[in-house]
């Protein structure tokens, strides 16, 4: 009798237990994603602190690696063992993959209660949607045709924002000859893909882009336009150090930062480097739009898909996605991370100026219609032509390929990939 009771109670206990690991598991969201750079992090902190707010422990996974394509492999893993986590950063295309396989929570009724499809605007939730249901929530909006300057250096050399592609060769070749290094690179693909929708949209502006890496028209592709934007790539390939390859993109950024090269080409992420580094734009660092792409916008806007986890945890992953939108939130976290917020009724207060250009430049393409998504960041082409069009350039890159070569593999490579 004595020895019934205690192991019923050691089973109530068990079972209190359990409960209670669940208890604090459902209280809890997982968020897996790539932001592990020390502006990347601080700005993370921000959602972090507003999930906390309503009452959700943040279990942190990131998995670092700029552009996210190792923290995509470790996701595929994770999906493939019916293990997701509960939020998980991603591009582009990436939403509607997981979304037609069935694997992503339905936002719906989310964001019909704090009334996404008016504060966001098209081409976002374009990548938030599929087939007119929301599976993610967009915090930011960067754009990717940038350069970043060191002032001093250019200061020191006289030299003034250059306005076409040209004058950015002849800056170059005064930087080299007082000894720095004209343009900090990182050799990794995605980091030469970001140079090339710059190169392209350059070339040959919003219409030529649009046709080629959003449309893959096989003229476009083909066309003697492309061959100038190659020309482009050759060209900065001729600036950078012997050592960039393999260096990380905010590593580049820190040759900037302290004055060992004058420039870096790369999405405003790299702000949120500056920033964190306590540099001032106008001050410390110089933003310019990539020469012959003033008022073009290239953008990449970071989502947060929601898994399906089972229906202990949807109130967290619920709770999670309204964090993501709250206006706060969104002021903050950009303000930070470098980029503009998804959400149009944030004000400009507090936003540095090249951060107020951003919004001004984004809604001006939002006018004409020219807002385009970054080819390098995954918001132009399916996974696989953005795959097969990442080795053209980057076996251009590194190469002593001709610009009539590489356009002609280009269009095969996309031919092939469709
Ligand atoms: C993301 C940015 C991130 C950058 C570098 C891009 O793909 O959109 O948010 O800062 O990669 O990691």
């Amino acid at each position: 009798m004595f020895k019934k009771r205690i192991v019923v109670i050691a089973a109530a206990l068990l079972a209190c237990q359990a409960l209670s690991a669940v208890a604090a598991d459902t209280k809890q969201v997982e968020v897996m994603h790539w932001w592990t750079s020390g502006g990347e992090a601080k700005a993370l902190s921000v959602l972090k602190d507003q999930l906390k707010q309503e009452g959700y422990a943040w279990k942190d996974s990131p998995i670092a690696g700029g552009g996210g394509e190792a923290a995509r492999t470790v996701l595929r893993a994770r999906v493939a063992s019916n293990n997701p986590p509960d939020a998980m950063q991603m591009l582009g295309f990436s939403v509607q993959d997981y979304a037609q396989q069935g694997l992503l929570l339905n936002l719906d009724n989310v964001a019909a209660k704090g009334g996404w499809a008016t504060l966001i605007p098209a081409p976002i939730q374009r990548f938030s949607k599929d087939d007119g249901h929301w599976y993610a929530v967009p915090i930011d909006v960067h754009s990717t045709n940038w350069i970043w300057a060191n002032k001093k250096i250019f200061d020191e050399l006289k030299l003034t924002p250059p306005q076409t592609f040209d004058e950015l060769v002849a800056d170059a070749d005064k930087i080299r000859k007082a000894g720095y290094i004209p343009l900090a690179h990182g050799g990794q693909p995605w980091q030469e893909a970001t140079i090339f929708d710059s190169a392209v949209m350059s070339a040959g502006g919003p219409k030529f882009y649009t046709d080629a890496m959003v449309n893959l028209d096989p003229k476009a592709l083909g066309s003697k336009t492309m061959e100038k934007a190659f020309d482009q790539m050759r060209a900065l390939r001729g600036m950078v150090d012997p050592n960039f390859s393999g260096r990380d993109w905010n590593l580049a950024t820190s040759m900037v930062i302290n004055g060992k090269a004058a420039m870096q080409i790369m999405g405003d992420w790299a702000k949120g480097e500056f920033a964190n580094a306590g540099k001032k734009p106008g001050v410390d660092y110089l933003c310019m739009r990539y020469p012959g792409t003033q008022g073009d916008f290239i953008f990449v806007t970071d989502q947060f898909a929601t898994f399906k986890a089972g229906d202990d945890r949807q109130a967290g992953e619920y709770a999670f996605a309204q964090a993501v939108m709250d206006k706060n939130v969104q002021a903050k976290f950009n303000q930070v991370k470098g980029s503009i917020p998804a959400r149009l009724d944030v004000p400009s207060d507090g936003f540095d100026e090249c951060g107020v250009k951003s919004m001004s430049d984004m809604r001006a393409a939002l006018k004409s219609g020219t807002m385009v998504g970054s080819f390098a960041h995954g918001q132009a082409m399916p996974e696989a032509s953005k795959t097969a069009v990442y080795d053209v350039v980057t076996h251009f890159f590194n190469s002593n390929q001709s610009s009539a070569d590489a356009v002609k593999q280009l269009v095969t490579a996309v031919e092939n990939s469709k």
